[in-house]
């Protein structure tokens, strides 16, 4: 099947088979990585947040031929002054730590500012409530999208200086403490390492690497909590198409059984013993 709708200000015709969402042929078949998978597909997380027609909506959950003839815009595809901005008002204000949730928040602030110039704080609170970040906490990207406010009209790349929120993170407790640098750096607030390529998603995570003929695995879990494993048939798995392997407890050679204090954590529960909770590994299925 083939869809084509404008990617990025290109027009693009991309091949996608059954069940891939408009995610999977942005990532697997148009190489855009800055849109991530966070969630599976469930359509919670946001990481996968593109613009669509102007509108930011999760791709996960959009089917390919639901974008035919429609505009697709990823951090990739933004004016490289609103990548500034963006950027740099999250790193900036502390608001990106492992990166992932940043380029999916990226494209929802631009498109929320696209369309509210000037907001209050609890309208930027609301408007990205469909996007999680398990890592910096809600008041710092609202504090970046306060910051990206202030520039976005003007389109003031120059974002430097301190935090907003540049007080000791005790507030709470009585203890205050303003932004003091010093020359040799102590107390003052640093920014992120790699931080603005990390809000862009240049930084690559393990799953956005690319190599030729590369395979995937992906794992089964058990859904039961406790339950003697009778029998792993993988028959069937085995001769389904693009399958190279399926492994199972038998395929591990040397110690399954593994743990930091106790070793009582086996990699692949095998024929004969117990699962210990729901999502233990009953087999690995390596396909193309
Ligand atoms: S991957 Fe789309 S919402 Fe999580
Ligand atoms: S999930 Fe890590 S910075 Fe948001």
């Amino acid at each position: 099947m083939n869809v084509t709708f404008t990617l990025n200000g290109k027009e693009v015709t991309a091949e996608y088979e059954e069940g891939m969402s408009v995610l999977d042929v942005l990532r697997e078949v148009c190489l855009i990585k800055s849109c991530k998978d966070g969630c599976s597909g469930q359509g919670f997380c946001g990481a996968c947040t593109v613009l669509i027609n102007g509108k930011a909506m999760v791709s996960c959950r959009q089917k390919p031929e639901s974008i035919e003839g429609k505009e697709i815009v990823t951090v990739e595809g933004l004016d490289l002054v609103e990548q500034e901005i963006l950027s740099k008002s999250l790193v900036k204000e502390g608001a990106v730590q492992c990166g992932f949730c940043s380029p999916g928040l990226l494209i929802r602030i631009k498109g929320f500012l696209d369309q509210h110039p000037t907001s209050t704080r609890e309208q930027k609170a609301k408007a990205i409530t469909g996007n999680l970040c398990r890592c910096t906490g809600y008041q710092r990207i609202l504090d970046a999208m306060e910051t990206a406010e202030e520039n976005w009209q003007s389109k003031n790349q120059d974002i430097s200086g301190p935090p907003r929120r540049n007080k000791f993170f005790g507030e709470q407790y009585g203890f205050e403490r303003e932004f003091q640098p010093k020359e040799h750096g102590v107390g003052s607030s640093t920014q992120r390492y790699r931080g603005v390529d990390m809000a862009l998603g240049k930084k690559p995570y393990i799953a956005d690497m690319e190599v030729e003929n590369m395979l995937h695995g992906a794992l089964f879990l058990s859904e039961h909590p406790r339950a003697k494993v009778i029998n792993i048939d993988i028959s069937q798995a085995q001769t389904a198409c693009g399958v190279v392997r399926v492994i199972t407890a038998k395929d591990v050679p040397g110690k399954r059984v593994i743990g930091h204090i106790i070793p009582d954590w086996s990699v692949f529960v095998a024929e004969g013993e117990l699962t210990k909770y729901v999502g233990v590994v009953l087999a690995m299925v390596v396909a193309d």
